[in-house]
């Protein structure tokens, strides 16, 4: 074993300066992560209730505030081992969703409960364990892991933060096991290589192996394939998978992709400017979507093949400024179907057909 396994004291120095370690006087037991493990529970894992963000403009001295209203009243359930797509387009809110989620960020208003519990209300260990059992998976690998951490370093760096600092073996056989689990095969290979010598896929797998270290409950995985060529994608799209069978994580999947969200989601949720205007079980959702957006989204998207060259919106103008939304239906402004009184007020999710609930005046009146 060289200077950097398990038996050497340098390999885990540059994780103690990360901000999430904790302090030698937590430490005690030391396998706390082992104690802990994934939650079993009946109940979801996630309840998002209402959620709002909105974030205050710089402005004029006296001058009314302004807000980006960048969300505006969201909610969803997530089982344990369920996977949901939340798909939209540029700008709609789906990674100040996560960034809430994952307590980055505060909300303006609704409330997250993980595992029945409100996260604004957490505090040290209970914090520390939500922060271990809820894991982010993000678009841009190279920019998620530590250029100067070796992979070894680089996943046992999670570990080392809760609490087993103190026993390098038991870290290293994590480590080789998370790696396994990614698919980063044979292993050896692998530990003591550096993010650049590794390619895009190889990377997303280290994050991968990073996140799923702790064993969590729920990942947010953020357009977790769109950096990466299309033809390693799907290998990234099936190991999520995997990990859904092998350790029953639940996992919101952030894309702007339907193909991608078919292959790997149970149901899917649409987004537009803030908002949930859709939202069913895969299948029902791509072969009989509703609401006037998903269908122009469907449309231009190639969900049978995801190599095919993506086509223009069938839909005219762009998402209109979170800043100043439209009054009513936010959709009003691209909505072939609008009418007069789309302006008059918001539309409710309601639900069309059974599990499949839509947000349209019209739809909910039998017009279109
Ligand atoms: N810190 C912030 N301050 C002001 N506005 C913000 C802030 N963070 C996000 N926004 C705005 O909130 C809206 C939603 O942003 P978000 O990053 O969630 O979009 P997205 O759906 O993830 O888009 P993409 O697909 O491009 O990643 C955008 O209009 C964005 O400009
Ligand atoms: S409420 Fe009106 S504007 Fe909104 S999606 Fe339905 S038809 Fe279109
Ligand atoms: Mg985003």
């Amino acid at each position: 074993m060289n200077g950097n396994g398990p038996e050497g004291e340098a390999w885990a120095a540059d994780g103690k300066d990360k901000a999430m370690v904790v302090g030698d006087d937590e430490l005690k037991g030391g396998d706390e992560v082992e104690k802990e493990g994934v939650q079993k529970t009946e109940g979801n894992v996630l309840e998002v209730e209402d959620l709002k963000k909105y974030y205050k403009l710089k402005g004029e001295l006296f001058s009314k505030p302004r807000y980006v209203k960048a969300i505006a009243g969201v909610s969803f359930n997530i089982k344990p081992g369920e996977m949901m797509g939340m798909v939209g387009e540029t700008g709609c809110g789906k990674t100040v969703v996560a960034r809430l989620i994952v307590r980055v960020e505060d909300p303006t208003g609704g409330a997250i409960r993980f595992h029945g519990v409100d996260i604004a209300k957490m505090k040290g260990k209970k914090l520390r364990q939500f922060r271990k059992n809820a894991q982010m998976i993000f678009q841009d690998p190279y920019a998620s892991l530590n250029p100067r951490m070796t992979v070894l370093q680089s996943v046992s760096e999670p570990l080392f933060n809760y609490g087993m600092r103190k026993e390098p073996e038991k870290v290293y056989t994590k480590v080789v096991k998370a790696l396994e689990d990614a698919g980063l095969l044979p292993v050896k290979e692998y530990l003591e290589r550096f993010p650049h010598e590794l390619s895009g896929g190889e990377r997303q797998r280290v994050s991968i192996a990073r996140a799923i270290i702790l064993k969590p409950s729920f990942i947010i995985a953020d357009e977790p394939v769109s950096m990466l060529d299309v033809s390693i994608r799907a290998g990234i799209m099936q190991l999520l998978l995997s990990l859904r069978e092998e350790y029953g994580i639940a996992c919101l999947l952030i894309t702007h992709d339907f193909s991608v969200a078919r292959y790997v989601c149970d149901n899917i949720t649409v987004m537009y400017l803030g908002r949930f205007v859709e939202k069913a079980e895969t299948e029902e959702l791509i072969q009989n979507p509703i609401h006037p957006y998903t269908k122009a989204l469907l449309q231009a998207v190639p969900v049978a093949d995801p190599t095919r060259e993506k086509e223009e919106l069938p839909i005219s103008g762009d998402i209109p400024s979170p800043i100043d939304t439209p009054s009513g239906c936010v959709f009003r402004t691209r909505c072939p179907y609008a009418i007069d009184s789309c302006a008059d007020s918001m539309p409710e999710l309601v639900e069309m057909r059974p599990g499949h609930k839509v947000a349209c005046h019209r739809v909910a009146r039998g017009e279109i």
